[in-house]
């Protein structure tokens, strides 16, 4: 089978309402239509993902939530299960992004809900990413650990095409003159792949997807794509634009 790139529309706490979702939505299922290659995830707030589930969507959208309990089930407030999220049609999860993180997420928490997506046949999206980068290379060791700590004791059968997301955290929310540059995303995304190899085997290493995320805007996509080494992008304000977006994913598009 032809291996598909993946854009990932992590819509965060945002648009305000159900009816600016629905807009941001429509112009989402149209901008689909123009693209072969590549598979789109949206990942919308709880509240709106449902109404969303209903509509008609082409075969290349999908949906994620941007977050799942670490549990399967039980009384726990303010929760959302993966299962919940399976039962009402939701593909992907994506898993440690660094904004939980910074709510207190460890490793060992994101093991557990990894477990949990892979139990549930929810496909996890791994976040890793350091909070800054250092001339000793110390975020290299930063990133192998949480890869390690996320990855390791899960069943070998699970990592067969494991998504993992690398998005820098001092890269996260600006502009695409302050994102990563695609020379540096090549490198970092080869020293992901090597890692996961060293680790796990170089079977599932070449299975990987690495996804680059952190001010990907219509202005760096197509060179990040042709240089970034990466297979698809994880996308945060600029996936509310429909312009913005437009351009991100007929870039990715275009790799194919
Ligand atoms: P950004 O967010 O594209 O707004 O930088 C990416 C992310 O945090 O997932």
């Amino acid at each position: 089978m032809k291996r598909r790139d993946i854009v990932v529309a992590n819509w965060k706490m945002s648009p305000e309402t159900l009816i600016e979702a629905k807009k941001v939505f429509n112009s989402v299922r149209g901008l689909a239509k123009g693209i072969r290659n590549t598979d789109i995830i949206i990942c919308p707030p709880f509240p709106f993902l449902y109404p969303l589930l209903k509509l008609n969507h082409p075969k290349n959208v999908f949906f994620g939530v941007q977050n799942i309990a670490s549990e399967i089930k039980g009384a726990f407030t303010g929760e959302v299960s993966a299962d919940m999220a399976k039962g009402i049609g939701t593909k992907f999860s994506i898993i440690g992004h660094s904004e939980r993180r910074a709510m207190g997420e460890s490793n060992e928490i994101i093991r557990k809900k990894l477990q949990v997506a892979f139990d549930t046949d929810l496909i996890p999206i791994l976040c890793v990413g350091e909070k800054e980068r250092d001339k000793d290379g110390n975020h290299l060791a930063f990133i192998k650990n949480q890869i390690k700590e996320c990855l390791t004791g899960l069943h070998k059968k699970y990592l067969v095409g494991i998504i993992v997301a690398y998005e820098p955290i001092w890269a996260i929310g600006k502009s695409y003159k302050e994102a990563m540059t695609p020379t540096d995303i090549h490198e970092t995304t080869l020293f992901i792949k090597k890692v996961i190899g060293e680790l796990f085997g170089g079977d599932i290493a070449v299975g990987s997807k690495i996804l680059y995320g952190g001010s990907v805007e219509a202005e760096n996509a197509g060179s990040i794509v042709e240089y970034g080494n990466i297979d698809g992008f994880l996308v945060g304000h600029a996936s509310l634009s429909a312009e913005q977006f437009s351009a991100i994913l007929k870039a990715a598009d275009l790799k194919r």
